[in-house]
């Protein structure tokens, strides 16, 4: 069988990191958290002053760094030229500057591939907001999450405490709601669903039903037969009498 690759798109605060760590350990395979890598761009914009709208700019320091991604047991971090970031990429400065620079298209194109690598071989469970409109475009199984903006800034709000992030609520809410709005109305692949996911709304669901829900997608994926692909016609060989 081929390896499986699960996308899991949707706005921030939604759940996303939870269920989709949660699904790749219960299918034993990676885990992508494609959000920390635009985080991570975002974190060495910040420390080089550059300006998160300086497309040249930030696309030359791309260039110069080198990423890797860690996971998933710890949970995903990236590594870049030799730091390990953690908490540094969860602070709400870093939320609003990656939701900047992901704007940026130069800045998509060189973060696909290396989004790629993480579902060559092994498949992989990719959580983001492209990941099945623009990075794994054949995967067999998307999946939308959303939820209320109430309930996805609550839940943003104890994923940030559970990172040591320190945030208010307030705050909290009104950078979801920001970021919301700049996810989905920029021009470079913007957050919205692909038109083959599954879309599933969580505002009433916990963590581990969202999975399971996922589950009974990928088992029902699993057993659609087959199609092989029909083989060209080879129209060189038609006589007169064949039509
Ligand atoms: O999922 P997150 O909140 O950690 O993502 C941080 C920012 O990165 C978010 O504002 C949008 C951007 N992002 C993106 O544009 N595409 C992705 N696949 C993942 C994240």
């Amino acid at each position: 069988m081929n390896p499986l690759t699960v996308t899991i798109d949707g706005p921030a605060g939604v759940g996303k990191s939870t269920v989709a760590r949660s699904l790749a350990a219960r299918l034993g395979i990676p885990y992508l958290n494609s959000g920390a890598l635009y985080r991570a761009v975002a974190w060495k914009v910040s420390k080089r002053g550059i300006k998160p709208n300086d497309e040249a700019a930030v696309i030359d320091l791309c260039k110069q760094t080198e990423f890797v991604l860690v996971g998933p047991d710890n949970d995903q971090s990236v590594v870049i030229d030799g730091t390990r970031l953690t908490h540094e990429l969860w602070t709400p400065h870093v939320s609003l500057v990656a939701s900047e620079v992901s704007r940026l298209p130069s800045v998509r194109a060189f973060l696909r591939p290396i989004q790629r690598q993480c579902g060559n071989n092994q498949g992989v469970v990719a959580e983001g907001r492209d990941m099945g409109t623009h990075v794994f475009v054949d995967a067999e199984v998307k999946v939308f999450l959303d939820a209320s903006p109430t309930v996805r800034a609550r839940r943003r709000f104890r994923e940030l405490q559970s990172r040591d992030a320190a945030v208010s609520w307030e705050r909290t809410a009104s950078e979801l709601t920001e970021r919301d709005n700049r996810d989905t109305t920029r021009y470079a692949a913007p957050l919205r669903p692909s038109p083959d996911a599954t879309m599933i709304d969580t505002s009433d669901l916990s963590a581990s039903q969202v999975v399971d829900a996922i589950l009974a997608l990928i088992r029902q994926e699993q057993a659609r037969p087959q199609v092989e692909p029909t083989p060209p016609v080879d129209t060189t060989k038609r006589t007169q009498s064949s039509y």
